[in-house]
């Protein structure tokens, strides 16, 4: 397949542009005046183009309705570790299909609004049985989308009532890790690393439990205190740490000489009325950044939002438009360790998303109201 357009290939801004497509794969890239033959054709006219976008950071499973914590919060109320519970006891009664179908129509709106590959987490389970249950539930509902789903066990998002933090962090280390990695249905561990979640001691323990299980790590970082789950994160290797809200110069500094990412959530930062976190300062030391939404149950409820998030990055962030494009896609990729997504050049996989719009600047312009026309995984067109 040959696809050609007159318009932008972003975040580069190439044009006008042809991709041969083999196999899934991108096999040629570069001016249509030179491109191999191919019988079948596509012309994409003078549309924007980008790379499937990355989400790298969800929190899709759950049950139960937090609007009216969102509300208390414009009052005055503090964020605690109650929302989570609150999510933790709605969800835990919903049965297998419901959840099902509550997290299918969460995908069903990330894809349908150009995301491609979306990192999702258990997390409102906080139990072995529950854990177990929502990361199978993801397995399931993975195999009928066409979106690439890459699952994350959060079992340490809060510690559940009537536990104490050492015995919860030493259930989810030994217990839990062990069995999420023999049924192989993790491919990373996270923990929220913060104050009154769980302490740098019991993270690092829970992390060291994912490594020698093989699995990867991943860290909400700095999100409500300046704790240095930052420094543990680049420490352990981890593939991404996240938020980053109260990150100062020395982490900026950690990250920008490690193969950590940092991935930015400006969404839950706004509707925390939050700091930001330091985008430029980031991209400027060389870290490797990633825009993701964190759609979530309790701080955050946007599925499908994606290019809310990029027009988040490039306005609030100061980042450039390209700079969020690039973060939302390429960065995304990296947070989960695939140099194979997110970018368009030969050997990438063909995911591809063709706008509404004819140049990135239209993320910032139209904050939150840029739709895919078309959007294709591995070289198939799918439909949302
Ligand atoms: O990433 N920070 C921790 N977890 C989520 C929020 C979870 C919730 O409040 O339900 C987040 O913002
Ligand atoms: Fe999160």
């Amino acid at each position: 397949m040959l696809l050609t357009g007159s318009g932008r290939l972003a975040p580069a801004g190439r044009s006008p542009w042809a991709i041969q497509v083999t196999d899934g794969r991108i096999a040629w890239i570069g001016d249509p005046g030179r491109a191999p033959a191919d019988d079948d054709r596509h012309d994409l006219g003078t549309a924007l183009v980008t790379p499937g976008l990355v989400d790298s950071h969800t929190h899709p499973v759950f049950a139960g309705d937090r609007s009216d914590e969102a509300a208390a919060r414009l009052e005055g109320a503090p964020y605690t570790d109650g929302g989570i519970l609150r999510t933790v006891a709605a969800t835990r009664q919903a049965d297998d299909a419901t959840l099902e179908s509550l997290v299918e129509s969460r995908l069903r709106a990330a894809l349908a609004a150009g995301t491609t590959t979306v990192e999702c987490k258990s997390g409102y389970g906080l139990s072995t049985d529950e854990e177990l249950r929502h990361l199978r539930i993801l397995r399931r509902v993975a195999e009928r989308l066409p979106l690439r789903v890459v699952t994350t066990f959060l079992g340490a998002h809060a510690v559940p009532r009537g536990d104490t933090l050492e015995a919860y962090a030493t259930t989810v280390a030994d217990d839990m890790v062990p069995l999420v990695a023999n049924e192989g249905l993790a491919d990373f561990v996270d923990i929220f690393a913060d104050a009154g979640f769980f302490d740098l001691a019991s993270a690092e323990r829970i992390a060291r439990a994912a490594s020698a299980h093989g699995l990867g790590l991943r860290v909400h970082a700095e999100q409500l205190t300046r704790s240095g789950a930052t420094e543990l994160g680049v420490r352990l290797d981890a593939a991404s740490v996240d938020h980053l809200e109260q990150l100062d110069q020395d982490g900026v500094t950690a990250l920008a000489a490690s193969n950590t990412v940092a991935t930015l959530l400006p969404a839950p930062a706004v509707v925390l009325r939050d700091r930001l976190p330091p985008a430029r300062a980031l991209i400027d030391a060389g870290a490797t950044v990633a825009l993701a939404s964190d759609a979530n149950a309790g701080t955050f409820g946007g599925f499908g939002s994606m290019p809310l998030v990029i027009g988040l990055g490039a306005t609030l962030l100061e980042m450039t438009a390209s700079e969020a494009v690039a973060a939302a896609t390429a960065g995304g990729a990296a947070a989960l360790r695939r140099s194979d997504l997110g970018r368009l050049e030969v050997g990438a996989a063909a995911d591809l998303v063709v706008w509404d719009a004819e140049h990135e600047g239209a993320f910032a312009l139209n904050l939150g109201v840029v739709r895919p026309l078309r959007t294709w995984i591995g070289g198939v067109e799918v439909q949302a």
